[in-house]
């Protein structure tokens, strides 16, 4: 039987050097495309795909994460006596189910699989879903709804894929690929960061995952990996052969929002799609290019 998938786990620890000195004092989940901060985006696509419990694993410094999602009552209060209904709207989705988001903390940065490994308790024997705040997806389906109807199809472990370029495997996670059907893809092999020479295909995993619990038994033997962290693929791959491990080319244009250009475009692209503001940009864009 396929367990219903009702669990998300946010790993949001990490220091956002790259985006220094932005995140000097707040957390890059925090950095807005437009109007909504990218752990918004995050959530939101995970309630469209049924996650009803959250767990963000933090570190230091990123307390304004849990805020984002509570109630501002004196906000709150304030907009509605001025009749700010826009307003109000606007901060409606940023409201979360009481006790749907815990928190645990990630003490020592020691990679994405010690990251999910801290959500240990939370995820207890159900399955759960992994989603990477900065990568952010435009699609017409939200790509983790994607990933939910092929794990309902397979049932097991499914991660979102597209090809990448040969030179750039060694930023990702890379599959072994055995049979495809052009969408689903049977992975019989993962690596992590593989130079090009090494990589088994140009194949890469994207920051959305449907895991089974036993990955954190895997996760739980601290094996270093790639830049000597505990690797979330490692543990992974050895979950192939034992359980169904799918890879899905979801529909929609990924951007890296970890990456200065990745969010910049981001910020071009999302602004294309809003109604109150495609004209405008169209129209100023052109001044530039
Ligand atoms: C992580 C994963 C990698 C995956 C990537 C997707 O890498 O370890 O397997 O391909 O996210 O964005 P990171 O970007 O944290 O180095």
């Amino acid at each position: 039987m396929i367990k219903k998938l009702r669990k998300a786990v946010l790993p949001v620890a990490g220091l956002g050097t790259r985006f220094l000195p932005a995140t000097k004092a707040i957390a890059k989940e925090m950095l807005p495309v437009v109007d909504k901060p990218l752990i918004q985006y995050a959530v939101e696509e995970a309630r469209a795909a049924g996650i009803e419990l959250f767990c963000m694993v933090t570190g230091r410094g990123k307390t304004a994460l849990v805020e984002h999602f509570d109630v501002a009552y004196e906000l709150e209060h304030t907009l509605r006596e001025r009749n700010r209904t826009e307003a109000l709207a606007a901060l409606a989705a940023s409201h979360t189910e009481p006790g749907s988001i815990t928190t645990v903390r990630q003490q020592v940065p020691l990679g994405l699989g010690h990251a999910i490994w801290c959500a240990r308790a939370f995820i207890g024997d159900d399955p759960f879903a992994i989603l990477l705040p900065d990568d952010l997806i435009l699609s017409n389906k939200p790509c983790l709804t994607q990933l939910a109807e092929a794990y309902g199809e397979t049932g097991g472990n499914i991660v979102a894929v597209t090809e990448v370029p040969r030179e750039q495997t060694n930023r990702y996670g890379i599959l072994k690929v055995g049979r495809d059907d052009g969408r689903l893809v049977e992975v019989k092999g993962l690596v992590e960061k593989p130079a090009p020479e090494d990589a088994p295909s140009n194949l890469s995993i994207i920051g959305r995952y449907i895991l089974m619990a036993e990955v954190i038994e895997y996760l739980a033997l601290m094996q270093r990996g790639a830049g000597g962290e505990v690797q979330l693929t490692d543990g992974m791959a050895k979950l192939i052969g034992k359980q169904p491990f799918h890879g899905v080319r979801y529909e929609g244009r990924r951007f890296d929002c970890g990456d200065k250009l990745g969010f910049l475009e981001a910020q071009v692209a999302f602004a294309l799609q809003r109604p109150d503001l495609a004209d405008a940009m169209r129209g100023f864009l052109k001044n530039y290019v």
